[in-house]
């Protein structure tokens, strides 16, 4: 009988898939294991104790994000500061802040700012990307947004332009009136907040460069 190559022996492939699927399954079920701490929302604890979490706990609001360049890291990383007042608050509870951003998702959800923006990848590029808008330094004490909106806080501002944005053109679209309410509007800007201190490894790309955000403006 004539010697067959291992190439076209029918049970090499099949060992061979079975070994592949195999490792394949262990390492798929190792990084989901891996992932769910980094990804596990942190608490009020942590943020007291100075406990860095890739998603902080919704008390986040009640503290300073700037977005630092990490030169280990090669990209900005937001990095959560000393308190400051959100609304006129720097004490908002753990229930507080959660009922605000739970708010915020559900209006975000409600309003669709996908179809238009992206948050955390997910959505569209018609409209700037809300990841970091928190970030923005348009919305800060040296952009326009607060002398534009009549407001003397970040948060205000953005409250008042989402109220409102057909009254404040910034960019060549314009973003339409949604009928969101102040409350609505609260909570979105608490949510966005929120969002723009997740550690996103830097994405979106290049932002806290092309808006001027990055070390602590
Ligand atoms: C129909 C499209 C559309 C929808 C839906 C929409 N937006 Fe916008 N949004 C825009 C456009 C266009 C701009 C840029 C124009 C401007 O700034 O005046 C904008 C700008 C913004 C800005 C300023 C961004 C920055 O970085 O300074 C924020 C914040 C914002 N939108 C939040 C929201 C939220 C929150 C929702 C959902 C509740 C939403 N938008 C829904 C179109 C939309």
């Amino acid at each position: 009988m004539a010697k067959r190559s291992v190439w076209s022996d029918n049970r090499f492939w099949q060992r061979s898939a079975a070994w592949v699927t195999g490792f394949a399954s262990i390492l798929l079920i190792w990084l989901t294991f891996d992932t769910i701490p980094q990804i596990t929302m942190g608490t009020d604890a942590d943020l007291k104790g100075g406990v860095t979490k890739r998603v902080p706990g919704p008390t986040v609001i009640n503290y300073k994000i700037t977005y630092e360049m990490d030169a280990k890291r090669m990209h900005e990383i937001p990095v959560i500061g000393d308190k400051e007042l959100f609304f006129g608050r720097d004490d908002w509870s753990e229930e507080e802040a959660g009922a605000l951003l739970h708010l915020g998702k559900l209006g975000s959800q409600a309003k669709n700012c996908m179809d238009c923006h992206t948050l955390l990848g997910n959505g569209a590029y018609y409209a700037p990307d809300l990841t970091k808008a928190w970030l923005d330094p348009a919305w800060g004490p040296e952009g326009s947004m607060q002398a534009m909106t009549g407001k003397s806080t970040k948060e205000e501002a953005m409250a008042e332009f989402l109220q409102h944005p057909s009254t404040y053109p910034t960019h060549a679209r314009m973003m339409p009136d949604l009928g969101i309410t102040a409350e609505e509007a609260k909570g979105l800007v608490a949510f966005l907040k929120h969002m723009s201190s997740i550690d996103t490894n830097g994405f979106p790309r290049n932002f806290g460069r092309m808006q001027g955000a990055v070390n602590g403006k």
